[in-house]
């Protein structure tokens, strides 16, 4: 059992600052969590003291049943991989990956057993008589994984340990890693994994949840979809999915009897779940969010709710394109199929078109306090 547990987590650093405020999280026996946020929120630190790198100021962290504030890090039951992993440079592939192993004395054969396993996992075996300055940046960090691997650890840490890499290969070794994870669950080991990232995609992917932090405090915790699609708070929804939510000031207003949000000249209405969940909030300044795919763009007007803007740019991805529109002083962006977007190119940019949101997938948070009042 290696359930992992912050219980009002704390971190004062020496010069006064606190750059964790007290967070309350469980990670359940051989779940893959991802801790995300933009960079200074405190996923470093809090990992660092999950690790025992770092004093711990306040509460306490569990892993399984023991309160591990004042263990010392080799005997918390953890492997750590970093952004900056470091192997021996003198060492061949097979010496880093025994290395720790024979620090800890465990007998030869064992030894040889478990570094073959990692190696085989990794698909390390051709590069085992290699020297660190012999490997390509991916292969290095694959060794680095391994020499984690082979110490069996209860709980598997990362911090940002693909940033180093160029695009293809953190897409690679994404993969790498879950499939790792699964492994290691299937085989009936399973390794509770806290991975530390900055980058969405990588939370959205690998985690089976995901806790998003923001200067050290935790906004939500939940699975990648809900995530998606029920963020709690505008943070979320602007942190999640890429390109970013639309989330744009407006207002809510009534209009003979009923609620609805303006967006430029138009007042849209909203559906009946959410016209009951803001109806206290009537009168009020509020963002409304919809994320790009939501929304649908053309030539002639709309049934029902619409409203009007400037085609000011495109970009092309191949199978969809990233549509701009200007509306009044703000942007929207779109995604928007290409099969869609081509015929209404061809008349140019910089005329207007019409567009409508996908109501039920708006999202409508407080002004003040930035939760969302829709959900
Ligand atoms: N040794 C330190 N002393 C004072 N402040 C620190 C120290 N280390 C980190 N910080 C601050 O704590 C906050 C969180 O840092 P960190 O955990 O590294 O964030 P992240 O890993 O999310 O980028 C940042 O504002 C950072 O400047
Ligand atoms: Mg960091």
């Amino acid at each position: 059992m290696a359930e992992v547990v912050f219980n009002n987590l704390q971190k004062v650093y020496t010069n006064g600052f606190k750059a964790v405020h007290g967070i309350n999280l469980t990670i359940a026996d051989g779940e893959f969590m991802v801790i995300v946020g933009p960079s200074g929120c405190a996923k470093s630190t809090t990992l660092r003291m999950l690790a025992g790198l770092e004093t711990i100021s306040g509460g306490e962290v569990r892993i399984g049943d023991r309160v591990v504030n004042n263990l010392a890090p080799k005997s918390r039951g953890i492997a750590m991989v970093f952004q900056n992993y470091a192997l021996y440079p003198h060492m061949t592939v097979k010496e880093n990956l025994a290395f720790g192993l024979k620090l800890s004395k465990l007998p030869k054969e064992q030894i040889e057993e478990q570094v073959t396993e990692a190696a085989k996992i990794l698909e390390l075996g051709e590069l085992m008589d290699r020297l660190p300055r012999q490997l390509s940046g991916g292969q290095a960090q694959r060794v680095a994984v391994g020499r984690a691997i082979v110490k069996k650890p209860d709980v598997f840490l990362f911090d940002e340990p693909l940033s180093n890499l160029d695009a293809k290969l953190r897409a690679s070794m994404r993969i790498r890693i879950s499939d790792l994870h699964k492994q290691l669950k299937k085989s009936g080991k399973p390794a509770t994994t806290v991975y530390v990232t900055h980058d969405q995609t990588e939370a959205m992917t690998m985690g089976d949840r995901i806790c998003v932090m923001k200067l050290g405090h935790i906004m939500q915790v939940d699975t990648p979809d809900n995530l998606y699609h029920f963020p709690k708070n505008m943070f979320v929804a602007g942190f999640i999915g890429a390109p970013e939510m639309n989330i744009k000031p407006s207002k809510l207003v009534e209009q003979d009897g009923k609620i609805g949000l303006t967006v430029g000249n138009y007042t849209l209405e909203l559906n009946q779940y959410q016209q009951e969940k803001v109806a206290a909030h009537v009168g009020e300044d509020v963002f409304f969010g919809v994320r790009p795919e939501f929304i649908a763009i053309s030539e002639s007007p709309f049934e029902g709710n619409h409203s009007q803007g400037e085609l000011v740019r495109v970009e092309n991805m191949g199978h969809e394109f990233f549509v701009y529109l200007k509306v009044n002083d703000f942007e929207l962006t779109c995604r928007i199929p290409s099969d869609d977007v081509k015929p209404i190119l061809k008349n140019g940019l910089h005329r207007p078109v019409y567009f409508k949101f996908d109501m039920n997938k708006c999202h409508i948070f407080d002004a003040k306090t930035e939760k969302n009042i829709s959900l």
